[in-house]
């Protein structure tokens, strides 16, 4: 039986969903005008830059996707790099929707739209390159990647994981607690 190098990657996703979800329900009201929240949206942009982003991507790009190379994928032209590239623009989703958000904070009503699109564009892409990874690029890890190299990658996971505790203690429940606190509003 190998050692699984994917579940937790997948287990990640799931909360990033549920975070996806949020934005696509809250997203549409704050266009129309009836969901002027903005504790949300800089909660939803904290998540998104520190768990989506730092933690769960840099374990993709610092060691899964490595792995992936290492292991014949090419580095240019293949799914690692529009992997890549989709986390970019997931970034540019994210700054475009922290500036509206800014702008809607003083006051400006003309942003409602920026922040919904943003938002919803962010959710679209995210949703679409989840679906790639869970369903495409994970299981062909899972083919190509040798055992000798399986627990070397989850050590590694470990010490990303145990960097982010030095930075934010408890960091993995903090994140849920922030989801799950938005899905009871
Ligand atoms: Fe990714
Ligand atoms: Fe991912």
């Amino acid at each position: 039986m190998k050692v699984d190098i994917t579940k937790a990657l997948v287990d990640e996703h799931r909360l990033i969903l549920r975070m996806i979800a949020l934005l696509e329900k809250n997203a549409p009201r704050t266009a129309e005008g009836n969901y002027l929240n903005w504790q949300f949206y800089l909660d939803g942009i904290d998540f998104i830059r520190q768990y989506a982003d730092r933690f769960h991507h840099a374990k993709e790009e610092d060691v899964l996707f490595k792995a992936l190379v290492d292991n014949g994928m090419p580095k240019e032209n293949s799914p690692v790099a529009a992997m890549l590239m989709e986390h970019d623009q997931g970034r540019n989703f994210v700054r475009a929707m922290e500036f509206a958000v800014h702008e809607a904070q003083a006051g400006l009503t003309e942003t409602y739209q920026a922040i919904a699109d943003n938002a919803l564009g962010y959710a679209a892409l995210l949703r679409d390159h989840i679906s790639k990874e869970d369903e495409i690029l994970y299981p062909l890890a899972e083919r190509v990647i040798p055992e000798t190299m399986r627990t070397g990658i989850l050590q590694r996971y470990q010490a990303a994981e145990a960097a982010e505790a030095q930075v934010l203690p408890e960091f993995g429940k903090r994140f849920q607690t922030i989801v799950t606190q938005y899905e009871q509003e």
